[in-house]
């Protein structure tokens, strides 16, 4: 049995976890700094990183206690070293290298995204499932947007890209405008729910003949619908104080009048619309046996409807708690590096915009 630490501070999670063989889960701890980012509306850097100095150790602490090993039963520590904040990423980086050079145990660098996907291997109901490649990974987070091909464990070729923002950061964005709080994602979902995703008729970037993406055209969209009620309503001086353009949210005023639920169903109707439609003629293009949905975005449960009622191939995601960012995934590719023989040097050193291609 191989057991793997994996350690992840890319951005506003402090995670650790513990994982025998690459799946099974003995434990996933995640301090979550959602609470404190909020204020701010969105992810504060420099908060983020002192954060995680506060709880990286008390959290891997937890993570050894709840997977009851001594540090002589583990294997390897695995660490996330990119993509994601420099400052956050040194947090956690170096405690790896402490540990694991103070335990006598081999350091293994480990790239975020890449552990978004293995997030699918992990076992969740006592049952493993077969996963046969090649495979087409949908990688859709508050960072990323990629369609990945992925042919063996380690092998990877990018199919396509958001030429601006990413999925989850356009949801973030346009939950920010419709003053929903942050995180968007779960919180336009939310809504969403009541209202009418056909009432509106929001832009979907196609960029036909290739598998990219686009979402800053939909996120101006929505921005401009806002703003022509900003101007309706401080012309009916209902807010004539706050006469100040959107910088980050809407006057209360404005967001009491907005068709908030009918936005934001039609804004999430036009994401998924373009994201599945992508993932399932690159799926069926490169013949590929499994689709896996990867990332925050894939907590969404009409991307995941969507892409098993679109698609005749199988569809794997992780449960919501594994899709968003946590450290039993980190492990999970730790685990398939370390069987491999990948280990990091004691210069591993953090790479902010790592890439999982070299494309
Ligand atoms: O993977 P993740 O935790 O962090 C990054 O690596 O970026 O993804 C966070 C992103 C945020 O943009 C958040 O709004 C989005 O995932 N997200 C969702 C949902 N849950 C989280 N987007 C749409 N629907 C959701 N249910
Ligand atoms: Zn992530």
């Amino acid at each position: 049995m191989t057991r793997i630490l994996g350690i992840e501070t890319s951005c506003d999670e402090t995670a650790a976890a513990v994982v025998e063989d690459g799946r099974k889960i003995l434990s996933n701890v995640v301090a979550s700094q959602i609470d404190l980012h909020r204020q701010y509306g969105g992810v504060f850097p420099e908060v983020a990183s002192r954060q995680h100095i506060l709880t990286i150790m008390p959290v891997i602490r937890q993570a050894m206690t709840e997977a009851e090993l001594d540090w002589d039963e583990l294997n390897a520590i695995a660490v996330t070293y990119g993509p994601g904040l420099p400052g956050s990423l040194l947090v956690g980086v170096n405690m790896a290298k402490g540990l694991a050079y103070g335990r006598g145990l081999p350091l293994i660098g480990i790239n975020h995204i890449e552990g978004h996907i293995y997030a699918n291997w992990l076992i969740v109901d006592d049952s493993p499932h077969e996963i046969s490649f090649p495979v087409l990974a949908l990688v859709v987070s508050g960072g990323h947007t990629e369609l990945i091909l992925m042919t063996e464990h380690g092998q990877y070729r990018r199919l396509g890209h958001t030429l601006d923002d990413a999925a989850g950061e356009a949801f973030d964005k346009v939950g920010r405008l419709l003053g929903l709080e942050f995180p968007g994602g779960p919180a336009i979902e939310r809504v969403a729910q009541k209202g009418n995703p056909l009432a509106f008729e929001l832009p979907r970037a196609w960029l036909k003949g290739t598998y990219n993406f686009s979402f800053s055209g939909l996120k101006t969209a929505v921005l401009r619908f806002v703003q022509k009620y900003e101007d309706r309503v401080s012309s009916a001086s209902v807010d004539s104080a706050r006469n100040r353009r959107i910088a980050v949210s809407p006057a209360p005023s404005v967001i009491r009048q907005l068709p908030v639920a009918n936005l934001a169903a039609s804004f999430q109707d036009s994401v998924i619309d373009v994201l599945v439609e992508k993932a399932r003629m690159a799926a069926e293009q490169h013949q590929v046996k499994l689709i896996m949905l990867a990332g925050g975005v894939a907590a969404n449960r009409l991307l995941r409807q969507q892409m098993a009622e679109r698609s005749a191939l199988p569809v794997l995601y992780p449960p919501p708690a594994l899709c968003t960012d946590n450290a039993a995934m980190i492990a999970s590719v730790g685990y398939f590096r370390y069987r491999a023989g990948h280990r990091s040097g004691w210069d591993l050193d953090v790479i902010s915009h790592l890439k999982l291609t070299d494309d």
